[in-house]
C-alpha cells in the first residue's frame, strides 16, 4: 500500500489541514521504462506552496486530487527500466508520498549506485546541499552576486535552506557576510553555526538603521530570498555597482501581492544591477554546482542543518513552517 497526501482544495494563505487529504492506496504498478522508488526523505521548498496555487509557473500547478509535488530522495525497490537498478538511490520529484514512479527523465538523478557500492548516501545532505537548494545558492552567488574578498554581502532568510548556503559561499569567497533572519535564535545559528559575521533580527530591529551599523561600507551584494520591505531597506543601503540577486519573494507567496520597492531608484543612483534567475535554467550545470559545494563541504567551510518532521500526517506543519518562519536550515519530512 502507498500513503500519499493529495491536494483537496487550493489554500488561501497558509495551508489548512482541510486543503489536503492523507490517503492510502495500492502501490503504483510500474510499466516498461519505469521504476518504483520508496521515499526516504521529502524536501519542503518554498516552491511547493506556490505549486498549490492556480497560477502559471515554471511547472504546472498541482491539480486538485493530485499528490502534492515535492523533491524526494529514495531507493529503487522495483525496476523495469535500464536506467535504474534495485537498490539505487535517486533524487526525483516523488511528492508527498511513500512510493513514487520514476522514469528516465530530467527530474530523476541517480545519486548512489548499488552496483558501484555507492548507495550509502547521506539523504539529508542530498536535500540540503546537493539539490536545487544548494544549486540555487551557488548559481545566484556565483553567476550574479559574484562576491569578492572584502566586499559586504547581505543575505535574507539567512537561517533558511537557500540563504544559509548562499551566505557560506560568499564567506568562502572572502566577503564580509551579514544575515537577516526572523528571530534572535535564528541569528545565533546564522553566526555560530553557519559562520556569518553578523545577523540582524528584522522583526525587532529598525532594519535601515541596523544595516547602517552592520554594513558600514554599504552593501555590494544582496542575495534576496524574501522581497517586500526587507528588499526595500537593503536597496537603500547599496554600494556603487552593487549586485542584487533576486532569488525569491517568499514574503508575498502566500498573499500573491508583490508590493514594489520604492527604493528601486537606488539601482540608478548606485549604477547597480538587480537580476532574477531560475535555477532550473542551469540544469546542465548542476554538476559544476555540486562539485563546488562538495569542495566547501569537504573543507569544512559549508555546514547545513536538517529539520526533519516525522510522518506524512505532519505535511501541513512542515510546509507551513517555511512561511511562519519556524524552520531552521532545510525542512524535510520522513514519510
Ligand atoms: N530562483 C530560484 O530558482 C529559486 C530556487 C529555490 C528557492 N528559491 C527561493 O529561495 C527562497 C528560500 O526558499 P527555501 O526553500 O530555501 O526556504 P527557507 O529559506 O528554508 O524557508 C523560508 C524562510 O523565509 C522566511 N520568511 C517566510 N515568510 C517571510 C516573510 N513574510 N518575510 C520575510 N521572510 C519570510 C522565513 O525565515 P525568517 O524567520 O528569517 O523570516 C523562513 O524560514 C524562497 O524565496 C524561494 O522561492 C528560488
Amino acid at each position: 500500500m502507498n500513503r500519499s497526501v493529495l491536494l483537496r482544495s487550493r489554500p488561501v494563505g497558509l495551508v489548512a489541514e482541510s486543503d489536503v487529504e492523507l490517503v492510502t492506496l495500492p502501490c503504483p504498478e510500474i510499466a516498461d521504462g519505469e521504476a518504483l522508488v520508496r521515499t526516504d526523505l521529502i524536501g519542503l521548498d518554498a516552491a511547493v506552496r506556490t505549486w498549490l496555487d492556480d497560477r502559471p509557473g515554471y511547472l504546472p500547478p498541482v491539480q486538485v486530487g493530485e499528490t502534492i509535488r515535492a523533491a524526494t530522495v529514495g531507493e529503487v525497490v522495483e525496476s523495469r527500466c535500464d536506467a535504474y537498478q534495485i537498490g539505487d538511490v535517486v533524487t526525483t520529484l516523488g511528492g508527498l508520498s511513500e512510493y513514487s514512479v520514476a522514469r528516465d527523465d530530467v527530474f530523476t538523478t541517480v545519486v548512489g549506485r548499488v552496483s558501484e557500492g555507492t548507495a550509502d548516501v547521506d539523504r539529508a545532505a542530498m536535500h540540503a546541499v546537493f539539490s536545487s537548494t544548494g544549486a540555487t545558492a551557488y548559481f545566484g552567488m556565483h553567476d550574479i552576486g559574484r562576491p569578492r574578498a572584502g566586499e559586504t554581502v547581505v543575505v535574507s532568510a539567512a537561517a533558511g535552506a537557500t540563504g544559509s548556503i548562499a551566505g557560506q559561499i560568499a564567506k568562502a569567497a572572502g566577503a564580509h557576510v551579514v544575515g537577516i533572519a526572523g528571530s534572535d535564535d535564528k541569528c545565533a545559528v546564522v553566526v555560530d553555526e553557519f559562520g556569518f559575521d553578523s545577523c540582524i533580527n528584522y522583526r525587532t530591529a529598525d532594519l535601515s538603521q541596523a544595516l547602517k551599523e552592520h554594513c558600514p561600507n554599504r552593501v555590494d551584494v544582496y542575495f534576496d530570498n524574501v522581497g517586500g520591505p526587507t528588499l526595500n531597506a537593503v536597496l537603500g543601503r547599496l554600494a556603487m555597482h552593487a549586485r542584487v540577486v533576486l532569488c525569491g519573494v517568499i514574503s508575498s507567496y502566500v498573499s500573491g501581492d508583490h508590493p514594489g520597492p520604492s527604493n528601486y531608484v537606488q539601482l540608478l543612483a548606485k549604477r547597480a544591477r538587480m537580476e532574477g534567475f531560475n535555477t532550473l535554467d542551469n540544469w546542465d550545470r548542476y554538476d559544476e554546482a555540486y562539485a563546488a559545494l562538495r569542495t566547501l563541504v569537504d573543507s569544512g567551510s559549508l555546514k547545513y542543518r536538517a529539520q526533519i518532521f516525522d510522518g506524512l500526517e505532519h505535511s501541513v506543519d512542515a510546509l507551513n513552517a517555511l512561511f511562519t518562519g519556524s524552520n531552521i536550515g532545510k525542512t524535510m519530512l520522513r514519510p
